[in-house]
């Protein structure tokens, strides 16, 4: 297989030459576009959507056909692997999403099991490969995953959590079963990336949200630790094409040697960190992805441009940058600052770093 036309997210993520500047949204697929909330309301509900895969390449497709994005991501969540896991993933209106049975009882955690990704999850698969059919040779498409200690948060936490209480009286009372739950949630995660790069997925991320919540040592021990065993048993290329892995700790900036550490081939950051102070840290090791505040895209064009200028400016020159928010966009951001963003991004005069 030969890499898609526009390449520039792979180049730039592999830290080869670039011509411009790649961009692409956390989350750029969603409810900030009128179209999409058309294709929800055909679909019924969120996971509706999810789980059909005409629909989720639909919805996939959308940002594309609106913006210069120079990357696809497969429209799903993260939340789908616990879900097939048997612990019933439900959305309440307004509430975000919950599970039905959350993990809190001994032989329940020892119980859970990794599920097959090409049976239990294969309407992911189905989409993978349906939106690469709809992409053609444009652009890459990236797969995902979230982290096993972001799961773990939903999955014993039971939803969204303020305070993490219940899941942090485990690591600190009952490490052994946080261990075990996040043994075979780390299992799943690596089964269900391989499933996703043998569908066509050209790029993977690993989102771990919620890493930043721990304490420096708990990081490490109940974070970093299952992120490095999936780098380990990652399938890195298919169809003679490395697949490069990015890994986004929120709230990770203390950590980032550590996380290049992992074997990623790139590291997401949020807005808190300098980019130019980040890659001096992290050196030719790893490529940046990020890191604009999704909150910058609520001002003036003229602002929202001169707020990308300033993201780039700080990574400097050379390759190895891929523009991105710090966190998904905002369901309120007006569309046509999306377009300002990546006009500015892709002007930007690049140098030292032009194939
Ligand atoms: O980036 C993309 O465009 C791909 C699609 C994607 C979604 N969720 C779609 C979605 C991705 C990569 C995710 C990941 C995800 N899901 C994460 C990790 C990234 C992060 O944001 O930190 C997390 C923590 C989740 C769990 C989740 N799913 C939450 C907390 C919510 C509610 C969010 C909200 O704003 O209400 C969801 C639902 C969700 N996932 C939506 C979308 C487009 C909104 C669903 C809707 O249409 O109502």
């Amino acid at each position: 297989m030969t890499r898609p036309q526009n390449d520039t997210f792979l180049r730039a993520l592999l830290r080869e030459p670039v011509t411009h500047t790649p961009v692409w949204l956390m989350r750029q697929a969603g409810r900030y576009l009128p179209e999409y909330n058309e294709t929800r309301r055909r679909a019924g509900s969120f996971l509706n959507l999810c789980k059909n895969p005409q629909l989720a390449c639909e919805v996939t497709l959308q940002p594309l056909a609106r913006f210069d994005l120079d990357a696809a991501i497969l429209f799903s969540d993260i939340l789908t692997v616990p879900d097939a896991m048997g612990l019933g993933l439900y959305f309440a209106e307004g509430e975000g999403p919950k599970f039905e049975r959350p993990l809190r009882n001994e032989w329940e955690i020892r119980d859970l099991t990794a599920p097959d990704p090409n049976v239990h999850l294969r309407y992911v698969m189905d989409a993978v490969a349906e939106i690469r059919r709809a992409l053609g040779n444009s652009v890459p498409l990236i797969g995902f995953s979230g982290s096993p200690w972001t799961l773990a948060c939903y999955m014993v936490e039971g939803g969204a959590s303020a305070d993490y209480r219940t899941i942090k009286t485990m690591l600190y009372d009952r490490p052994d079963l946080l261990h075990r739950i996040l043994d075979v949630t780390a299992t799943a995660v690596v089964n269900y990336l391989n499933a996703q790069i043998e569908s066509g997925a050209q790029a993977v991320m690993i989102f771990d949200s919620w890493g930043g919540v721990l304490s420096h040592a708990a990081y490490h021990e109940f974070s970093l630790a299952y992120m490095r065993r999936i780098l380990a048993d990652l399938k890195r290329s298919h169809d003679g094409q490395r697949v490069p892995c990015i890994v986004f700790t929120k709230g990770g900036g203390q950590w980032l040697e550590a996380i290049a550490d992992t074997g990623c081939d790139a590291i997401g950051l949020d807005w808190t960190t300098h980019l130019g102070e980040a890659r001096a840290r992290v050196g030719n090791r790893v490529a940046l992805q990020g890191n604009l505040d999704p909150m910058a895209l609520f001002a003036s064009p003229d602002k929202v441009a001169a707020q990308a200028h300033r993201v780039m400016s700080q990574f400097g020159e050379g390759t190895g940058h891929v523009f991105n928010l710090g966190h998904g966009i905002s369901q309120f951001t007006p569309p046509e600052n999306v377009s300002v963003l990546i006009h500015a991004v892709h002007n930007y005069p690049l140098q030292g770093s032009s194939a």
